[in-house]
């Protein structure tokens, strides 16, 4: 499993699409995934993931303070961002481009134990919002290397916030 993709869903055959240089292999959209998207329950069961992320979140005294005081806007974006990678729409990057997650993660330093906790608080989030264990185990493996991805805390790396932009 290789991280990164603007998930769109039918657009390319697995495999066909080259990363640009230095950037990660991208992972390709595979039949497996749009079946998650309607094994998990689609729209609504998406919305009460993040929701139960996000409030995990607000509560995670290590990682409240990498967040924004108002979440509503990365609530948003996650629940966009989440149905375009299990395979459903493509709205994430109808509105802002290429995820490309780990630039957009460079405004926050995030070390190991961040992303170990931020895959926690996803887990225990899907399994409140009932989503069954088969495909929270799917879920989980793709998102843990995807976490990890995300480490940065001892890069020297752009700090400054990239906001809305739409990336290629
Ligand atoms: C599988 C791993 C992850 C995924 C799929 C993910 C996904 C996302 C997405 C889609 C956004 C919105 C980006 C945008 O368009 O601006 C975002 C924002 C953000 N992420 Fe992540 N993320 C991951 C890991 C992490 C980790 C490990 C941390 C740190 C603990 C983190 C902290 C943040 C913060 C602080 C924001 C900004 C939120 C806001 O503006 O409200 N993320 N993430």
């Amino acid at each position: 499993m290789t991280p990164d993709v603007p998930q769109q869903p039918g657009t390319q055959q697995p495999g066909t699409q080259q990363p640009a240089s230095g950037q990660p292999p991208m992972r390709q959209p595979t039949t497996r995934q749009a079946n998650l998207w309607d094994r998990v329950g689609g729209r609504e069961v998406i919305k009460r993931v993040v929701a139960e992320f996000y409030d995990r979140v607000e509560a995670d005294p290590e990682l409240r303070p990498l967040f924004p005081d108002d979440t509503a806007e990365g609530r948003q974006k996650q629940e966009e961002f989440l149905e375009q990678w299990l395979g459903g729409e493509g709205r994430y990057s109808a509105k802002y481009g290429h995820p490309r997650l780990r630039m957009r993660h460079f405004p926050f330093v995030i070390d190991q134990r961040a992303a170990g906790r931020w895959l926690r608080h996803m887990a225990e989030a899907m399994r409140a919002a009932g989503v069954g264990e088969q495909e929270i185990a799917e879920i989980l493996n793709g998102l843990g290397p995807l976490a990890r991805h995300m480490v940065n805390a001892h890069e020297d790396v752009p700090r400054e916030p990239l906001g809305n932009i739409r990336l290629q």
